[in-house]
């Protein structure tokens, strides 16, 4: 990645995180004794930031005493090159997309290929609140309630064939929107990829919003990967194909560094990237640093993928 320095935010928190946080926690200390489902269900927005409210479930197994990054810093310190290489020019620059009309084109080694409108994709997936850590390969991690939905359900719906091993996704080419794709800093557009037990793994989620609302545009609206136990460039956002297929893909960032920017992208704190250690990251928000997790503390739910393989080799 074109790592200028870690070059982490401390500015404080804002209220309305923390009347998110004490409605969160009210729900599930009140109710979450007196219901034996781990799905919580709570209506539309609870604390409104400014963008259109989603129905959701909240999915309790993925809940957390962990504080959560505030809204301020999720929106406001991203990684978005389609829309400048700094961290802060995405959550102006990323208001020029236009993400409604949006659809998803599937394809390749499938049995049901064709275009997904992102309204029947809303419709036809009930959304649950997951609260993730994210944890950049530049050593810095967030905590963010994610709303979206298991990738899985997508992929059942498809059908993929048995010759579908991998699973390819691509970002939307649009330069007259996204003025970063004017430079040829990657090559466009932006793909991503995952084995297809990788992302058939209930931890993995197509996300649609953040803190109760819509997805930011700048978060990757309207439609975006989340896979925890990976290095937050996996997490591709704004998605407009989805690739089964039989070969390995090559992503955008394995493309420009390959021996920066492995396919599997597990966060391992054993393992450096080439030019710093991976041992330790900064919570954005904190001050000391923390000891980073191997599989991002998703170890008991993800390890068993990697039965056998060297992590060493397959970074
Ligand atoms: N997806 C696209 N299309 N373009 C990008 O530049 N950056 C990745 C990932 N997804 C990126 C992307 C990186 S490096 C990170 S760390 C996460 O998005 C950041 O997500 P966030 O801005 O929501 O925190």
């Amino acid at each position: 990645m074109l790592i200028k320095q870690a070059n982490d935010i401390l500015s404080s928190e804002i209220t309305d995180q923390s009347v998110y946080e004490e409605r969160r926690r009210f729900m599930t200390s009140s109710i979450g004794l007196a219901v034996a489902a781990s799905l919580l269900p709570i209506q539309s927005s609870v604390a409104g930031y400014g963008g259109k409210p989603l129905t959701f479930n909240k999915n309790s197994q993925f809940d957390t005493s962990e504080d959560l990054t505030s809204y301020d810093k999720i929106t406001n310190y991203n990684n978005f090159y389609e829309f400048g290489t700094d961290k802060y020019t995405p959550a102006k620059n990323a208001q020029a997309l236009t993400t409604d009309p949006w659809s998803v084109q599937i394809e390749g080694e499938v049995e049901k290929p064709g275009l997904l409108h992102m309204e029947d994709i809303l419709k036809q997936h009930a959304i649950e609140e997951r609260i993730y850590r994210l944890r950049c390969v530049e050593r810095w991690s967030m905590v963010i309630p994610w709303l979206g939905f298991p990738l899985a359900k997508l992929i059942k719906q498809v059908k993929p064939t048995s010759k579908a091993k991998y699973v390819q996704f691509e970002t939307l080419h649009r330069p007259s929107e996204m003025n970063g794709q004017k430079r040829a800093v990657l090559d466009w557009p932006y793909i991503e990829g995952l084995r297809i037990d990788e992302a058939m793994n209930p931890l993995t989620i197509l996300a649609v919003g953040l803190y109760g609302e819509v997805m930011p545009k700048q978060n990757g609206a309207p439609l975006r990967l989340v896979v925890p136990w990976k290095y937050g460039y996996k997490s591709i956002k704004s998605i407009v194909k989805i690739r089964f297929t039989d070969k390995e893909p090559v992503s955008s960032w394995t493309k420009v560094a390959p021996n920066e920017y492995g396919f599997y992208s597990n966060v391992n704190p054993d393992v450096d990237h080439p030019r710093w250690s991976q041992s330790k990251e900064r919570r954005i928000g904190d001050f000391l640093k923390r000891d980073t997790l191997p599989f991002n503390g998703y170890a008991e739910q993800v390890a068993s993928l990697y039965h056998g393989m060297d992590l060493k080799k397959y970074y």
